[in-house]
């Protein structure tokens, strides 16, 4: 029997998860995805093509691989029907390789709107959600009031969605929302419902278990990262899901035990969308140059992300709270060209120094180490793909960046990106 792989973003999303599932892909017979929503959004590069998933597992590409939306996931039937729309129109077919899980929820277009009035509601307090309507989906399943996957195949699934609609509308009408009547999208939901109702699902806990059991090899697929979990990250400023790699246990129906490689992919730097302290955040000439440099703007919202030093502080705790094995760094290649680079090493609290996450990260002012910065053209470095990688010494800069990050996490850093395509990649 196998163990499942874990892969997960260590920082507040947007690493570059769907690069390093898309590189690895070829390795599973199984990607699946355990948690978050349409709020994700993977971008895969390759062949000259790029395609950003929200829902649909990174394996789509690969063939043969079999791509499962797990439980733990909330799932908009609209945006999952165009995401499989665009995919067919560049030449896939998903949906062969694609199963979700009957226990997976469903986001209503109601629980989008109650996701906008609770933003219009909280002010200036706004927590910067993409507005998937995913923090009121999981609300729903906490609640014990959300439909399923596996409802949509049963008789009563209209009422059951005229109940539920209409305590939302209550809610909305509570919260001063606009007209509660009016349900933008409704017609797209139920045509697009009845689409869902043709694709396969499963109890896909028995689909991984025979898979592990079979000797297969299995990838749990993170989203968002783990600053943003409910539980560890910076809250109230968070996701509404487990995004750590315990997440993977119940969102896909693993044992503890079954977890084997955990994979923490994080930036050379830090980068967040959305509200919520970031303690590392750069308001000069610094963080134009990232942003810039890195395209840093949300793939699901556009939105331009706020950038920042690397937190060292922040990523030991989790590496530590992962129980991470290995690391990806990525977008090493966007910090080229910089003269020297910081990394926040401890943080300020209260007037003392520490290297522990606070309850509240706004508390924490960085303290920070200088080092050389590194320069390189990354198609010197790459002579050649991922079968036999870059011949060309790393330059020193980047080797002492990396070496010290390992130091700090005592976890070996063990691929390096240096450009979005899959053969832009060093292995160490
Ligand atoms: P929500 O998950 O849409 O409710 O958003 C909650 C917070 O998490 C907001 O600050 C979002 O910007 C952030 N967030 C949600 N999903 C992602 C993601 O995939 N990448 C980066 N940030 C995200």
């Amino acid at each position: 029997m196998t163990k499942a792989d874990v892969l997960l973003g260590l920082q507040w999303g947007d690493e570059g998860k769907g690069k390093v599932v898309d590189v690895k892909a070829s390795k599973y017979q199984l990607v699946a995805r355990f948690q978050g929503g349409p709020n994700a959004g993977h971008t895969i590069s390759f062949e000259g093509k790029k395609f950003v998933l929200h829902t649909v597992p990174s394996g789509i590409f690969t063939e043969g691989c079999l791509n499962i939306v797990g439980n733990g996931v909330v799932l908009d039937p609209i945006g999952f029907m165009k995401e499989l729309a665009g995919l067919r129109a560049a030449g896939f077919s998903p949906e062969k390789q694609l199963v979700i899980s009957r226990r997976a929820h469903l986001i209503l277009p109601t629980h989008r709107l109650l996701d906008a009035a609770s933003e219009q509601a909280k002010g200036k307090e706004k927590i910067g959600s993409t507005l998937r309507g995913i923090g009121p989906a999981y609300m729903d399943r906490t609640g014990r009031n959300g439909l399923r996957m596996g409802d949509l195949l049963t008789a009563d699934f209209d009422q059951r969605y005229g109940k539920l609609k209409a305590k939302h509308q209550r809610l909305l009408a509570a919260m001063d929302w606009g007209n509660p009547e009016e349900i933008p999208d409704e017609q797209a939901f139920l045509e697009a419902v009845e689409k869902l109702r043709q694709l396969k699902t499963d109890n896909t806990e028995y689909l991984i278990q025979e898979a592990l059991n079979q000797g297969q090899n299995v990838l749990a697929e993170g989203a968002q990262g783990t600053l943003l979990d409910l539980e560890f990250g910076s809250y109230p400023f968070v996701t509404s899901s487990n995004t750590l790699a315990s997440g993977a246990c119940s969102g896909l129906g693993l044992a503890p035990s079954q977890l084997g490689n955990i994979t923490g992919i994080f930036k050379a730097y830090c980068t967040r969308v959305g509200s919520g302290p970031f303690p590392t955040e750069l308001f000069d000439a610094a963080g134009d140059f990232i942003r810039e440099k890195g395209h840093e703007f949300g793939s699901t919202t556009g939105r331009p992300r706020r950038c920042g030093w690397l937190d060292l502080t922040a990523l030991q705790y989790a590496v530590m709270i992962n129980g991470v094995t290995e690391l990806a760094m990525m977008k090493a290649d966007v910090l080229c060209g910089m003269k020297e680079v910081k990394l926040c090493r401890a943080y300020r609290v209260d007037g003392k120094e520490s290297r522990q996450m606070p309850f509240d990260l706004s508390t924490a002012t960085p303290i920070y180490e200088t080092m050389e910065g590194w320069d390189f053209d990354p198609s010197e470095l790459l002579q050649g793909d991922l079968a036999n990688p870059g011949k060309t010494e790393m330059p020193k800069g980047l080797q002492k960046y990396i070496e010290r990050i390992e130091q700090c996490c005592g976890v070996p850093v063990r691929l390096v990106s240096i450009g979005p395509g899959r053969t832009e990649t060093l292995m160490r």
